[in-house]
Parts: structure tokens; C-alpha cells; sequence
């Protein structure tokens, strides 16, 4: 089976790539490396170095020919998308279409495309499922959840298949303290590094946590299952950053105390995702508990 990852220099690329290796698979990645690492790609992989808005994309396409695609290669930071809505739309949509559109030409058989919480917004206190609506509150939101539309309409047009999987909090070795659910590998840095690190608000904000090897087996799941489907991708629970930080301080052995400081504005109160969609469609669960997930970065973050 040959396969293309985008983004697989990245943090949920890498791992997905690793599983896929091990599974024998041919891998190409295409990655840019803007927030990736070159160290990241399994040495059993194929690598370009190329932005994924390339005019150049389609001659990778026609020598690797992929029969299937899992497109994670994104600007992945809300601030900045703020910051900058227009490299962030080049990149997330534009990006996507140049992918999905080189898909087309080659006829491949299926893409997987990685989605996220933000497109929902606020959801308040209760499961989010995918039939909620949808409601970004940030650019980054808009430019995550634009794809998901081009994908139906490709697949209306052209028969292209796909898979949508929209993740929940991602944590866990090889993340980088800056990504969208960076409060664990923040956390972890810091405790490894035996300094408090700061809580933004009450620390009873809570987030649904899902480790970064179940995300990259839902990644590979969706290869042959959940066809035309919009899955989120999480854990059903919730925690709150104080109830993990203190599991994180027990894991490490250290009492340290942490630093409260003012709210951020815009910050969500609560997210958690309902995966019970997920669970038929994929025949997938998440095997890790918050506990072992967290013991296997706190390890990565100490060496
Ligand atoms: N980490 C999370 O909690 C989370 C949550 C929801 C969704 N996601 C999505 O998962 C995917 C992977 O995110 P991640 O957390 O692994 O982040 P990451 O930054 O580690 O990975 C993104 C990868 O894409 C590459 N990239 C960025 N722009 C590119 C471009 N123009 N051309 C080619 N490559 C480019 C980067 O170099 C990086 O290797 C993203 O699509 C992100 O939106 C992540």
C-alpha cells in the first residue's frame, strides 16, 4: 500500500507514520518543515521537503502515485491565524485543495483528512457530537473546517473518497510546547524541568485529552473504514488543567505549586467530544488512559 502523509515531520504526522511503517506500508512524506523536524521522519519513509501549496506537488504525485492520502500537514497555531488569516488560509485551505485536487488527477482511492475541536467554538458543558453545529471562533477554526466542505464536494463530483476525523486535545512525545493542545507538553517541560509552570485563569477549564499514538491508529482506522463520514476523535472525558497538573506533579514524584495568572480572553471553559460515531464506524477506542499517556511524555520530556 502506498501511502502519502503530509505533515508527517510533524508531531501526530510522525506517529502515524511509525505505525504505518510498521505495518509495511510505503510512506512518502511531504512536509516543509516550518514547524516539523527532519529527525522526526522514520528512516524507512520517503521524504520531500516541499510546501504543500507547491506548484511542484503534482510531480511527487505522478512519481510516488499514492494510493491513499492522510492530510495533516496545517498551520496549527490559533494566534497565529490572527495574526496572519492570509498565510494561515494559504496554507490550511488552498494547501488542502492543491492536495485534493492532485488526488483527483492520480485517482486516489481515499483521503483522511485531520480536523479539529475548533471548529465547533464554544459548546458548553456537554459532549460535543458531530451532528452539533459548527461555529469557529478563530481563523484557525474557518481555515480547519473549509476543507471539510471541499472534500464532500470533491467526493460529489469526482468520487473522492475521504474521511474526516476531528481531533480533540492531541498530547504527547515530540510535541512542540507551541501546537494546539501544547498545555500538556508545556506542563510536562516544565515539571521535568522541576519549575511551576503557569495555570491562565482558575485551572477549572477543562479539555478532552486523547494520546497521540490512539490518534495516529484512528488516522490509519479510516484508511478502509468510516467512508464519507465526519468523526471526532477523542476520549469522551474531560479533565480539568488542574486535575492535570496534579496528576502530572504525582507522576513526576514533585510537589510544586503552580502560578495562577488572568484568564485568557477567548479561552474555551469546556470541551469534551462525544466518540460513540467514532467507536462503531472505526471499530476503534482510545487505549490509553490519560495516566499512562501522561508517564510516557513526562519520560520523553526528562530525556
Ligand atoms: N495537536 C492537536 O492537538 C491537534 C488538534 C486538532 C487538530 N490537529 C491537526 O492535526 C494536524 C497535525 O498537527 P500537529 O499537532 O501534529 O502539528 P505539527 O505542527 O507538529 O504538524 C504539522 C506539520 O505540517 C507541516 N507543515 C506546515 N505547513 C506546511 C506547508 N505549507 N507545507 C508542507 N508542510 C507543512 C509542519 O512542518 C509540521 O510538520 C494539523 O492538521 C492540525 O490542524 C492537531
Amino acid at each position: 500500500m502506498r501511502i502519502l502523509v503530509t505533515g508527517g515531520a510533524g508531531f501526530i504526522g510522525s506517529h502515524t507514520v511509525d505505525k504505518l511503517i510498521e505495518k509495511k506500508a510505503e510512506v512518502l512524506v511531504i512536509d516543509d518543515l516550518s514547524t516539523g523536524k527532519a529527525e522526526n521522519v522514520n528512516p524507512a519513509a520517503h521524504f520531500v521537503k516541499m510546501d504543500i501549496t507547491s506548484g511542484h506537488l503534482s510531480q511527487v504525485f505522478q512519481k510516488f502515485k499514492p494510493e491513499y492520502v492522510i492530510h495533516l500537514a496545517a498551520q496549527v497555531s490559533v494566534p497565529k491565524s490572527l495574526e496572519d488569516p492570509v498565510k494561515d488560509c494559504m496554507t490550511n485551505v488552498a494547501g488542502c485543495v492543491n492536495i485534493l485536487e492532485n488526488c483527483r488527477l492520480l485517482g486516489v482511492r481515499k483521503v483522511v483528512y485531520s480536523s479539529s475541536a475548533a471548529v465547533y467554538g464554544d459548546f458548553g458543558d456537554t459532549k460535543v457530537s458531530e451532528s452539533a453545529p459548527v461555529r469557529p471562533l478563530s481563523f484557525y477554526g474557518v481555515s480547519k473546517l473549509s476543507p471539510e466542505y471541499y472534500l464532500q464536494v470533491f467526493y460529489h463530483l469526482y468520487g473522492l473518497k475521504y474521511t474526516v476525523l476531528r481531533y480533540a486535545n492531541v498530547y504527547g512525545p515530540r510535541q512542540d510546547a507551541f501546537g494546539e493542545g501544547g498545555v500538556v507538553s508545556i506542563f510536562a517541560a516544565r515539571v521535568a524541568d522541576k519549575q511551576s509552570p503557569r495555570i491562565f485563569g482558575d485551572g477549572e477549564q477543562a479539555r478532552d485529552f486523547v494520546y497521540v499514538e490512539d490518534v495516529a491508529a484512528a488516522n490509519i482506522r479510516a484508511l478502509d473504514r468510516g467512508d464519507q463520514m465526519i468523526l471526532n476523535v477523542g476520549t469522551g472525558v474531560s479533565t480539568s488543567v488542574n486535575r492535570l497538573f496534579s496528576l502530572i506533579s504525582e507522576i513526576a514524584g514533585i510537589a510544586l505549586k503552580p502560578e495562577y495568572c488572568r484568564a485568557r480572553e477567548g479561552d474555551i471553559r469546556h470541551s469534551c467530544m462525544d466518540i460513540t460515531n467514532t467507536v462503531a464506524a472505526l471499530d476503534w477506542k482510545p487505549d490509553f488512559s490519560l495516566r499512562e499517556g501522561l508517564v510516557r511524555t513526562l519520560e520523553y520530556y526528562r530525556s
